[in-house]
């Protein structure tokens, strides 16, 4: 059945405030574009894409969730260091990581527009603009609403629905490790994700009323090419969640 990429993405007074994305039949593009339409509170200006999809890869689970709380921001990123060494991430390269997106990953010291692409060697940066980074889209859930009702029962939220769909993108893409967390001054749950660990939430990973925040995708440098053209190009559709 023909698919379609249907992305919404809204501004106020010129910044981003929100975005989301859905792989739908025909069928559903209606009631799709209506629940995106509804989503952002405050704007000035909402584009709404809509696209035909050529081909569409499947991929039958997603990396497997699960979650910790620590006792402080420090207990929790010495955490994420450590998951993102068990997951072949060099120690220097993982602090240094972490040291990027505790200031702003922006050349400016703000938050960026995508991800930090990370040679996971050398620790530089490959991201062709670092202010724009790298985005992964073109990802969803075969049955969406299903999935969200699974992570919601399961005590997660809607974020943790999209965010593990676009680190499991990451991970089927051929990113050896991500780190995350967001640059929402009032959500403090990060995560990080590799094919080693899967997906570890991680709670606090920044102190609240911090509106820094970030990705790092890592990856081997001869990858660099193929692995943007795949996060940002290429759609998948996850069927389940684990
Ligand atoms: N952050 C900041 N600016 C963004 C943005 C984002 N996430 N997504 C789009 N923009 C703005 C940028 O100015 C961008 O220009 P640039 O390419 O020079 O950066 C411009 O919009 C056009 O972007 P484009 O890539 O063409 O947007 P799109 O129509 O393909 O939509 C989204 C992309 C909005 C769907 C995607 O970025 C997104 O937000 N996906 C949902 C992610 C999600 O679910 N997050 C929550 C859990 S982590
Ligand atoms: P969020 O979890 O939505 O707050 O996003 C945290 C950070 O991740 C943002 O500041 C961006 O730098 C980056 N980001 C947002 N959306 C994407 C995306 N679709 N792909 C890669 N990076 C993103």
């Amino acid at each position: 059945m023909p698919l379609l990429s249907v992305r919404m993405r809204a501004s106020l007074e010129g910044r981003h405030v929100s975005g989301a994305e859905r792989i739908v039949t025909e069928g559903k593009l209606q009631d799709t574009v209506l629940e995106l339409l509804k989503r952002p509170r405050r704007f000035d200006n909402i584009v709404l894409t809509v696209e035909r999809l050529v081909s569409v890869d499947r991929l039958e689970t997603s990396l497997p969730v699960t979650s910790k709380t620590l006792k402080s921001v420090k207990e929790a990123r010495d955490l994420a260091l450590d998951l993102l060494v068990r997951s072949g991430i060099p120690r220097e390269i993982g602090l240094k990581a972490i040291d990027l997106l505790s200031k702003g990953p922006s050349p400016s010291g703000g938050v960026m527009r995508g991800a930090v692409v990370m040679d996971v060697e050398s620790g530089e940066r490959l991201e062709p603009d670092m202010y724009r980074g790298v985005r992964t889209v073109r990802v969803d859930w075969e049955d969406r609403d299903r999935v969200r009702e699974e992570i919601v029962r399961a005590g997660y939220t809607e974020r943790t629905l999209d965010a593990l769909a676009i680190a499991t993108k990451n991970a089927y893409c051929g990113a050896l490790a991500e780190i995350c967390w967001s640059d929402d001054p009032d959500y403090v749950t990060g995560y990080v994700a590799s094919p080693q660990i899967g997906y570890v939430r991680i709670t606090p990973l920044k102190e609240r009323g911090d509106p820094i925040g970030g990705r790092v995708y890592f990856i081997r440098r001869e990858d660099l090419e193929g692995f943007v053209e795949c996060v940002e190009r290429r759609a998948l559709i996850i069927k389940s969640w684990r």
